[in-house]
């Protein structure tokens, strides 16, 4: 998720751009870029690193232009160099974009734009668009700009400038957000709210598909095919902090939300234009390593070792390859018995964890081959591992992980369903169906967020608990683990995920009269057994509260409470279930005061041993 600044006007533009650029420093990203049109030509500073190091660079210059266009960039194609940094421009330097998104037909369009000439420097998808722009202009930047869009698959928030018509800016957006801010004798452009708080609180929010036409003087909005767009005036009654949280209390509140965004970016083009096989270009595991693979290890810390246990359930299930998973901090210590051609996955957000750094050091030593999932485009574990799977989550900010952990769970879905398909060990309609669904899955995600409020009263209902104990079998025992640490790490009550079979060998000891039990029942093949713990645990007194399938009518008889997930493919359950678990643990939180954003004794990146 990209920073995205531009302004047009009467002011110097550079210190506009810089200031936008440093209200959009809490989203983080590891590098900036400003252009600004100058004497017929363009003035083009970026820099990897911070904005300081951008600032830096400009100190010693002033620039009359009164319009221009800045980023901060969360690499995704490219890691953070000077080069890769945005704004990107044509061979002749003289049309500048940048963009927020992701560019799935880039290589595609490169080849085809290389084949007619056009000379690239940096590995970014971005940088396709300004040679676009420049195949197409006739003139007109507007119109060159539509036409480039038109050929572009994929997200993109983009803003683009032509040295040949100064004060003049183009836009358009299609699921990255764009913002328009409404000023006297000028106007500015902005990804996110706080950019354009110093200078206007009225907007327009352009929607997905539309474009819009700059200058100082006005603003015309379209659609992607030229037709004119009524706006109406939004006013922003936010105040800069609550405008970093896109309106939401909370960060976590917000990156819960962006689950949908964040699920449909991870997933996109790496499912094939006929939602029949995972294509994933970015692995080099050659193919007679994965037909001869005898054991994967998967090894993580935390949420991303919960996203590591339904992992392996599904990559067993659907390749019948044996796959041990650890905590890193232990795998690290066991000597563990990897093979040369092994292959062990870490998973990280920050890509930084010191043990999970470790666990990867250690599996290249033995000699298996290493593939990171990670959030975070040139992060130590990206660096280290011999293959990466990014998630493209997004910066996440809450010390609590979510859009990260759901995202890791859409690359661990895409990962077995490509082994799968490599060995042909899953039936081609069920690796269809499978994929199918997970294309939609975003949809249902939305459904449950769109029903938060029974979860917030169940929350309540809980606050003042002393424990909880959160149950499943096989994948709901997975997601068991990860709801409970969600609980624990942000709203301090004690909570503990149990094997729903394994209570009666001790630990149903301590269900007794009201003590809340969260059971997990999606998985068909186990429904009865977890019915009969739903059962165990009632007769002990239990309040049980059970997420389910629409239709299980027998648990409706001893579920306290229901949630329902959206039909979708069993095997992805993971993906819904999590939800209503995250909604629970943040109200739960916001119930008790707790510091949401940033829990007491946590770190969100944890470098140390
Ligand atoms: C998750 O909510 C926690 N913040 C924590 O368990 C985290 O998942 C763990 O520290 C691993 O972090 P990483 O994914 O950045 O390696």
């Amino acid at each position: 998720m990209c920073g995205i600044v531009g302004y047009t006007g009467h002011r110097e533009a550079v210190p506009v751009l810089i200031d936008g650029l440093r209200r959009l420093e809490y989203r983080g990203y590891d590098s900036a870029g400003i252009v600004v049109p100058e004497n017929g030509g363009l003035v083009l500073e970026k820099r990897a690193g911070t904005l300081d190091v951008l600032e830096q660079a400009l100190s010693n210059s002033r620039f009359p232009a009164t319009s221009g266009i800045g980023h901060t960039r969360w690499a995704t194609h490219g890691a953070p160099t000077d080069v890769n940094a945005h704004p990107h421009t044509d061979c002749g330097g003289r049309f500048a974009v940048v963009h927020n998104g992701i560019i799935e037909n880039y290589r595609q369009l490169r080849n085809w734009l290389k084949a007619e000439g056009h000379v690239f420097k940096s590995d970014t998808d971005t940088e396709v668009l300004p040679h676009l722009i420049e195949h197409y202009y006739r003139d007109d930047l507007y119109q060159a700009v539509r036409r480039a869009l038109e050929q572009i698959e994929g997200s993109f928030a983009v803003l683009t400038l032509v040295t040949t018509e100064p004060g003049r800016l183009i836009v358009a957006r299609r699921d990255s957000p764009l913002v328009v801010g409404l000023g006297e004798g000028e106007n500015f452009i902005a990804s996110d709210i706080p950019a354009l708080l110093t200078y206007t609180r009225d907007t327009y929010l352009l929607n997905d598909g539309e474009m819009a036409e700059v200058t100082p003087d006005f603003i015309k909005v379209s659609d992607l095919n030229g037709n004119p767009v009524h706006k109406e005036i939004f006013c922003v009654n936010w105040e800069c902090e609550q405008a970093e949280k896109g309106g939401y209390e909370h960060f976590m509140l917000k990156e819960i939300h962006e689950q949908p965004r964040a699920l449909r970016d991870t997933l996109r083009g790496r499912i094939d234009q006929d939602g029949r096989r995972v294509v994933l270009k970015e692995l080099n595991v050659d193919p007679d390593t994965v037909r001869n693979l005898k054991k994967i290890f998967i090894t993580a810390c935390g949420t991303a070792f919960h996203a590591g246990v339904v992992g392996k359930y599904i990559i067993e299930k659907m390749t019948r390859i044996p796959v041990e998973v650890d905590i890193a901090s232990e795998f690290r210590y066991r000597d563990p018995l990897i093979n040369p051609g092994d292959l062990v996955v870490v998973v990280s957000q920050s890509g930084e964890t010191a043990d999970t750094r470790a666990a990867l050091r250690e599996a290249r030593r033995r000699g298996a081959h290493v593939i990171a999932i990670t959030n975070v485009v040139g992060s130590s574990v990206a660096r280290e591992a011999d293959d990466v799977l990014y998630t493209w989550a997004g910066p996440e900010i809450a010390v609590a992980s979510t859009k990260a952990y759901i995202t890791q769970l859409a690359a661990f879905y895409l990962l077995a369903l490509w082994l799968a398909g490599e060995r042909g060990t899953l039936p081609d309609d069920e690796r269809e169906a499978i994929l199918h669904a997970l294309r939609e899955i975003d949809t249902g995600v939305s459904t449950l967020l769109a029903d938060a409020d029974q979860i917030a009263a169940l929350a309540q209902r809980y606050k003042d608990q002393h424990g909880l104990f959160f149950i499943g079998r096989g994948l709901d025992f997975a997601v068991a683990m990860e709801g409970s640490l969600k609980l624990k790490e942000i709203s301090y009550i004690h909570a503990e995920a149990y094997p729903a079979g394994e209570l009666k060998h001790g630990t149903l000891a301590l269900i007794t009269e009201g003590v809340p039990v969260i059971a997990l029942a999606t998985q068909p093949d186990l429904f009865e057994k977890a019915l009969s713990n739903v059962k165990e645990v009632k007769a002990r007194g239990a309040e049980v509260v059970a997420l389910t399938f629409e239709g299980h009518h027998d648990i409706e008889d001893l579920g306290d409470h229901l949630v329902y997930l959206p039909a979708t493919h069993p095997v992805l359950a993971p993906i819904l279930a999590v939800v209503p678990l995250q909604l629970f643990a943040y109200y739960a939180a916001i119930a008790r005061g707790c510091s949401v954003d940033k829990p007491r004794n946590l770190a969100k990146s944890v470098t140390v041993e």
